[in-house]
């Protein structure tokens, strides 16, 4: 049956105010899934429910710290309230950061670990507990990780470290979960042209002393497309996974990257 058909399914998405997780927030809307989206700037999840409900789509929010296990908590029992239990997570929430790595900060380390990593930890097992996606017999957990959470990027040790976690984690939860219907899959975005990649452009532009046009050349020149992925390709293959028929795949991380990663 078409998921046109069926009952409207509930999708929360973290870090939807911007790039990937707005594209992926507007494109499960318009399947047929009622979406919360967070995202820790306040006025911008309200001008994103706002502009998303213009467009006709069924999305409401709340601010959202994925650093935060309260904050999490209060999210998805936010979720609930207004949709009921959660089908689908999207755990889209991402920070950058890096440089040369004797020199890194333990802060910073922490910070890009608990951004990305823990908190894809967080949010999962505080959808599959307070937001009831347990109990169900169909399910999607879905985790935007990174091509480098596959191949090792120079000057992006803790981001690097956090996306192959991210990997590792979906796998063993994937191969966990199989049994109950509820899949478990990382997306890899390799350049993704977004607010994200312009200041990733900004980093490498101040590291290797030159332009952030130079950086873009260089970028592109790895990438055997020759150019960015745009955020609505990468949604697309979220809302591919989300679907019925993407039932058969789990444990599995998969790049929408221009040819940039043949693994
Ligand atoms: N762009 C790329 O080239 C690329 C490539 C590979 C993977 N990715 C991954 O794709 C995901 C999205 O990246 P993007 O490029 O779309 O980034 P983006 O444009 O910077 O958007 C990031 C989103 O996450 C939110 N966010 C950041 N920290 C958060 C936190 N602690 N709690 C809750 N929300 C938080 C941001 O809102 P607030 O700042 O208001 O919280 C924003 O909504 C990330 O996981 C990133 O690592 C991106």
């Amino acid at each position: 049956m078409p998921d046109q058909e069926q009952d409207q399914r509930v999708a929360v998405v973290t870090g939807a105010t911007s790039g990937i997780g707005l594209a992926v927030a507007r494109l499960l809307a318009t399947r047929n899934h009622k979406v919360f989206i967070g995202a820790r700037d306040a006025d911008n999840v309200a001008a994103t429910v706002k502009e998303l409900t213009a467009e006709g789509l069924e999305v409401d929010g709340a601010p959202l710290d994925v650093r935060s296990d309260e904050s999490v908590q209060a999210w998805i029992r936010s979720a609930v309230d207004r949709f009921g239990a959660v089908d689908v997570v999207v755990n889209n929430a991402g920070r950058s950061g890096g440089g040369v790595t004797a020199d890194i900060d333990a802060e910073l380390w922490q910070d890009v670990i608990d951004t990305n990593l823990n908190s894809v930890f967080r949010v999962t097992k505080a959808a599959l507990n307070t937001g009831g996606l347990r109990a169900k017999s169909r399910g999607r957990i879905i985790n935007i990780a990174s091509t480098a959470g596959k191949q090792g990027v120079v000057l992006g040790a803790p981001y690097s470290a956090s996306k192959h976690g991210v990997v590792g984690f979906t796998k063993a939860l994937g191969n966990e979960l199989a049994p109950t219907g509820i899949t478990v899959n990382a997306v890899c975005p390799g350049y993704v042209e977004t607010p994200m990649a312009q200041r990733v452009r900004q980093g490498y532009a101040a590291a290797y002393d030159a332009t952030e046009e130079q950086i873009l050349e260089k970028f592109r020149a790895k990438i055997p497309l020759g150019r960015y992925s745009t955020p609505e390709e990468v949604a697309g293959l979220v809302g591919y996974l989300a679907s019925d028929v993407a039932a058969s795949i789990t444990s599995q991380a998969l790049n929408v990257c221009g040819g940039l990663g043949n693994f």
